[in-house]
Formats: structure tokens, C-alpha cells, sequence
């Protein structure tokens, strides 16, 4: 068995999501590999990377060190993303991160219109936190959904989540209990 991905866009020391995915990831149970996005040096695409991205597309050189993330997150088992949520949505981080690994022919191609999704893993755990509460037109899981489920082809997308940490009034403490327990329930499954 494969360790488990855990793609961490966790910002700061002390993250509260990060404790939790931790919390998650222990209860699990499993090995895992911790791939800390800030550490890396990833960058956004620009003219460049996508012409050489096409470059080595069209030749077929899919075992390029370029594309070595993208690789990597098509063949894990079992994947985990830890990201607070950050003005609507995740840490840019993040979106450098998926720009990086979404690559025809490695992470999804397609048959005609239809999306055929090439991810090894069954299983997808997105943890957040949130200062206040999230509304319908919050856009990070159901972009991690769309991305990772529609496209990618993972077919279990499971959040993990605690909201309301930053509210005068409400018990931080108690709520992040909560998904903590929330995480071990989670893990058994
Ligand atoms: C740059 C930044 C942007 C944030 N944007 C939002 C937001 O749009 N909505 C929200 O509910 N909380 C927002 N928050 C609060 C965080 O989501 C919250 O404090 C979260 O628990 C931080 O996670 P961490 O402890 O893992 O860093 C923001 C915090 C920061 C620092």
C-alpha cells in the first residue's frame, strides 16, 4: 500500500488546518507523505512553461522532471489537501499546485467532450477551516470537486471541516473539538 498524498497549502505556523488534517491522518492510521506546497518551488503558468509544457506534450515525454508533481498525484492511492480558506476560497498556493499537475494525458484525458479521469485514488479529503461561516457561493471545495472529481476521476470527495473560528462569541474550541471527532468518524470509513 502507498502512503497516503497529503498536499499541505497551509500557511501559517500554528495552522489550525493543518492540526486537523493531522488529526485526520493519524486517525487514519496509514503511512503518509507530506508534501509542504510552500517549500516547493512551483510556479504559476506563463507563456513560457506552457509552450515548453506543449513541447514535451507533443513528443510524448510524459516521464519529463516537469511534469514529476503531476505524476505523482495521478498515481497516489489516497490523497488529503489541507488548505484554510482564504478570501472566497484557498491560498494561491494551491492553485499554482493544481496548474502544475493538470496535465492531459497524465491526470485526465478526453474521449470526445467526455473527461476520462486517469487519478489512481478512490478517495479525496479536503480539509478547511474558516473564520466565519461558508455560503453556497464559497468557491473551494466545490472547485476541488469539479476538478478532482469531474476531471481527475476521483470518485469519493470528502470534506473535513471546522468554520466559525474567528467569530466573537462563538467557542473555537469547542467547534474544532467537534471536527476532530468529525475527522476520526471520517477516518474509519
Ligand atoms: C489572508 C486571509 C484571508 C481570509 N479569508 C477568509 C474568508 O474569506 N472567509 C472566512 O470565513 N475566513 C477567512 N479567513 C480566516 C481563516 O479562514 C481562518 O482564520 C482559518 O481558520 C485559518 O486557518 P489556519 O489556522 O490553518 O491558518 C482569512 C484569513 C486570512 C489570513
Amino acid at each position: 500500500m502507498k502512503p497516503i498524498l497529503w498536499i499541505d497549502a497551509c500557511i501559517r505556523e500554528g495552522s489550525r488546518t493543518r492540526e486537523l488534517a493531522l488529526a485526520y491522518l493519524e486517525a487514519r492510521g496509514q503511512a503518509y507523505q507530506h508534501l509542504d506546497l510552500s517549500s516547493l518551488d512551483i510556479k504559476p503558468i506563463n507563456e513560457a512553461r506552457l509552450k515548453e509544457r506543449e513541447a514535451l506534450l507533443a513528443k510524448g515525454a510524459f516521464d519529463d522532471e516537469f511534469f514529476a508533481l503531476a505524476r505523482q498525484f495521478a498515481e497516489a492511492e489516497e490523497i488529503v489537501i489541507s488548505a484554510p480558506f482564504y478570501d472566497g476560497s484557498f491560498p494561491s498556493i494551491l492553485k499554482i499546485y493544481f496548474e502544475n499537475i493538470s496535465v492531459g494525458g497524465i491526470c485526465f484525458r478526453y474521449e470526445g467532450p467526455r473527461p476520462v479521469g486517469l487519478v489512481a485514488a478512490k478517495r479525496l479529503v479536503y480539509v478547511y477551516t474558516s473564520g466565519g461561516p461558508l455560503t453556497h457561493s464559497d468557491q473551494a471545495f466545490p472547485y476541488i470537486k469539479t476538478l478532482c472529481g469531474g476531471l481527475y476521476g476521483i470518485p469519493n470527495i470528502i470534506p473535513l471541516s471546522a468554520e466559525c473560528l474567528d467569530i466573537d462569541g462563538m467557542d473555537a474550541n469547542a467547534i474544532f473539538a467537534q471536527a476532530k471527532a468529525h475527522a476520526k468518524e471520517i477516518a474509519k470509513k
